[in-house]
């Protein structure tokens, strides 16, 4: 009775058409609020997926309904097989994006091009070499500064992502809203998360109505003109009259947007997390590497998905880090 297509629509109605699948656990940057301070114990390599099971796992999807792939990490580009899961799954009716740090994407330009890679969502979090060192424990401000500009020459889409932490990177709102103004870029400011290890507290937040509260402190209220957001779109987007390029908030703690979420994650070890903050997992690699159907194991993990937020409804719990240590750190899901 049931046709593919609902092995992917949950209890709530939504359907899930956007898969993003972490392709590593490691990360040439170590940013505190995705990689707890003890760093995270490396998954022996026969425990993650190879390119031929990420091609499997991803084929049985996109006949579900699946029409948007994104590879994340760690960082995804640290796969060594990149090129060739990129080719594999370029065989499937599919569109695929890539969420980086930046660092070696310009040795992947081509490759990209060639798979219709459009947009590029690259995290960068303070235009201030020194303040990078600080937030990521590494010296690769400059590289990822000049990716930014060549990805644009290249004709790609980019979108900034920035995680902004009060005391650390909040003095920067404007600056980075001024960086659109002569570059046809899209900064997303992202509201801190809580994971496991991350040493979060709400206090650290900026909020979505902070940020707008700079930005309307900043410039005219005539100048920000809220825009139109594309369906399943996480991101409220503005832009500031004249600017090539637009800004965003993404509000996952004060403004979730759960209701209308079309997305589901596999983590690079092949275990199906049906939200973000999920504390529990599906075990799709051990059954696939078994030769059984895992269709069934996908169905339930999709319609066993919480309303909102993993079951973490509330501001309290939402806010309590206790709820969040049987989650995964950040750099185990991939954002
Ligand atoms: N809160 C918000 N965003 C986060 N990211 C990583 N950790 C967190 C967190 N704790 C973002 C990164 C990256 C994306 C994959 O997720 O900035 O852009
Ligand atoms: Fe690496 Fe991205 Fe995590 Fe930073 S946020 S440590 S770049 S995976």
């Amino acid at each position: 009775m049931s046709s593919k297509h609902d092995i992917l629509t949950d209890s709530f109605g939504r359907k899930h058409t956007y898969l993003r699948i972490s392709l590593t656990e490691r990360c040439n940057l170590r940013c505190s609020y995705c990689m707890p301070q003890e760093g995270v114990p490396l998954l022996p390599k026969d425990h993650l997926m190879n390119a031929k099971e990420i091609f499997e796992i991803s084929k049985l999807f996109v006949e579900a309904g699946v029409n948007k792939i994104r590879f994340t990490g760690g960082e995804p580009l640290l796969r060594k097989d990149f090129p060739q899961i990129l080719e594999q799954l370029g065989t499937l009716p599919v569109s695929m994006s890539i969420t980086t740090n930046g660092i070696t994407i310009d040795r992947y330009i081509d490759l990209l091009k060639k798979h219709q890679v459009k947009t590029i969502n690259l995290s960068l979090d303070t235009l201030d070499a020194e303040k990078f060192k600080k937030v990521t424990f590494r010296d690769y401000f400059q590289r990822v500064y000049d990716n930014i500009f060549r990805l644009i020459a290249e004709g790609f889409h980019v979108k900034i992502n920035v995680v902004l932490m009060k005391g650390v990177n909040d003095d920067e709102i404007v600056e980075f809203i001024n960086f659109t103004k002569t570059h046809p870029v899209t900064v997303r400011f992202i509201e801190f998360m809580p994971f496991d290890g991350n040493q979060w507290n709400r206090e650290k937040t900026v909020s979505y109505n902070d940020v707008l509260a700079k930005v309307h402190q900043h410039f005219d209220d005539d100048a920000i003109i809220r825009l139109q957001d594309a369906p399943h779109d996480t991101t409220k987007n503005f832009k500031i009259v004249g600017h090539l390029g637009t800004f965003g908030i993404i509000g996952t703690v004060t403004n979730p947007f759960c209701d209308t979420c079309n997305r589901i994650r596999l983590t690079a070890n092949g275990q199906l997390k049906n939200c973000l903050f999920s504390a529990t997992e599906s075990d799709l690699l051990t059954p696939l590497r078994a030769g059984k159907d895992i269709t069934p194991i996908i169905q339930k993990a999709v319609f066993g998905k919480f309303a909102m937020r993993g079951g973490l409804s509330t501001p309290e719990q939402f806010e309590d880090p206790k709820e969040h240590t049987e989650n995964r750190s950040m750099i185990r899901i991939g954002g």
